[in-house]
């Protein structure tokens, strides 16, 4: 229990795998309230908002989002807003995979307008939409954060990951422009750009083994990112042990990126 968190609230999208699911736990096992969306799994949504309010003896609230209709978030805020009294922090996780990355996710030669706008709706409007309807609430108590989910992808080349990339670079710049104007309201807003990690969607990705071994390589702690890893930067970029820091982008690579 941190006593920082204890009655704070966090929203966050996409809390049912990999990085969301670890930051869901991480804020959950402080003393955060944690409200967070699930796309097609709401029986493990169910299953984690239980199992975190039983061990933490916080309140969890689990909803439906897609991020592939992101003015869906007005409704959803307001569906939160029945639930929780105050929101605090909001963490912009969620991504798209599968045929709605199509033509998004490939070689360059291969990239097509649908895949890559829905990329770019997925990523940067669905963190637009999703920050502003935080940012009228945060605002309320008083101040808060805001970070967006992204990857060295937009810094060092990774196969087939064109798509995401770029996008993951305006999501990093939408940031730094949100960060100026959402100063005076007392929100910070950041982004933390992860290295490889463990998680279905990169056990999705076609060339997964290879990505792995090169990582592990790379790397001079010697091993993959896990999404305790992600999760634990977050958690510091929401405390006051970050106060000053705003309109970064936190690389978590374990080293990868300079080599
Ligand atoms: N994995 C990596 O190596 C890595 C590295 C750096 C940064 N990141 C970033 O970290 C974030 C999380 O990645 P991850 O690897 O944890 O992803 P993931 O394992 O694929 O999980 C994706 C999450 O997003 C939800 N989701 C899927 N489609 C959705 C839609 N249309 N609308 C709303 N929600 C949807 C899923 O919900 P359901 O389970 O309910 O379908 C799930 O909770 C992403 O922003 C990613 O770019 C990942």
């Amino acid at each position: 229990m941190n006593e920082e968190f204890q009655n704070k609230t966090l929203v966050i999208s996409g809390g049912t795998r990999g990085i969301g699911k670890a930051i869901v736990y991480k804020f959950a096992s402080n003393g955060c309230n944690v409200a967070f969306t699930y796309n097609s799994n709401e029986e493990e949504a169910k299953n984690i908002a239980n199992d975190v309010e039983a061990k933490y003896n916080i309140k969890a609230r689990y909803y439906p989002l897609n991020i592939l209709e992101p003015e869906s978030y007005k409704a959803l805020f307001l569906e939160i807003d029945k639930d929780f009294d105050r929101i605090d922090y909001f963490v912009s996780n969620a991504i798209i995979s599968g045929r709605s990355v199509v033509g998004g996710y490939g070689k360059f030669m291969r990239l097509k307008p649908k895949g890559l706008n829905n990329i770019y709706t997925a990523t940067v409007n669905a963190f637009v939409i999703g920050a502003q309807e935080a940012a009228k609430r945060i605002e309320k108590v008083g101040g808060g954060s805001i970070i967006s989910m992204s990857s060295t992808g937009n810094r060092i080349y990774i196969e087939n990951y064109a798509g995401h990339g770029v996008n993951k670079a305006a999501v990093e710049a939408m940031v730094r422009y949100a960060a100026q104007e959402l100063g005076e309201k007392g929100i910070r807003v950041n982004a933390v750009s992860g290295g490889p990690i463990e998680t279905d969607a990169l056990r999705a990705f076609t060339n997964y083994e290879e990505v792995k071994a090169e990582t592990i390589k790379r790397s001079p702690i010697n091993r993959m990112g896990q999404p305790t890893d992600l999760a634990g930067a977050c958690l510091f970029l929401c405390s006051e042990a970050s106060s000053w820091v705003t309109g970064h982008t936190l690389i978590v690579d374990g080293g990868t990126t300079f080599k």
